[in-house]
């Protein structure tokens, strides 16, 4: 079994720091990556973060997720609302998924209410900004001890 955990991250988070920053938070993604490593070895596990603005790359990553990983935490950015690509791979490999937004989608435009991904993800996380990555690592080393 694998020990690490893979955090994708889709389009435009690259830009978080000075992205609508009211909306996503202050942090800059390789800050939300090095609290995600810190947490992530408290127990044990190893974080593998990547960002891609391209559809397909994430999808790749998914896939070699399947094998590699022992969970993935996925931000997939506005693909969460477009991709029926991103929804079949994740359909496809049987690593569990936790779909991550740092805003309150819900609160959001109405686009912003449908998922691809929220049906086929072991579960959702969203509203709580960088500290969602934190509960997501959480979630699936809880859900690793009960197996
Ligand atoms: C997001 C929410 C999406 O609707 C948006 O397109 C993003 C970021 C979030 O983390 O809140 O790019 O996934």
């Amino acid at each position: 079994m694998p020990n690490t955990i893979m955090v994708l991250n889709g389009p435009n988070l690259n830009m978080l720091g000075s992205r609508e920053p009211e909306t996503y938070g202050t942090l800059t993604l390789p800050e939300i990556g090095s609290m995600a490593k810190d947490h992530a070895k408290t127990l044990g596990y190893d974080t593998d973060f990547r960002q891609s603005n391209h559809e397909g790359t994430l999808v790749d990553w998914i896939q070699e997720g399947g094998d590699g990983a022992c969970g993935i935490i996925l931000n997939a950015g506005a693909y969460t609302h477009t991709s029926i690509a991103i929804r079949d791979a994740i359909a496809a490999i049987k690593t569990p998924v936790i779909e991550v937004h740092l805003s309150n989608v819900f609160a959001r435009e109405e686009f912003r209410h449908h998922s691809y991904i929220s049906d086929v993800a072991k579960g959702v996380i969203c509203g709580f900004g960088a500290s969602g990555y934190v509960l997501a690592i959480d979630a699936i080393a809880s859900m690793l001890r009960v197996k």
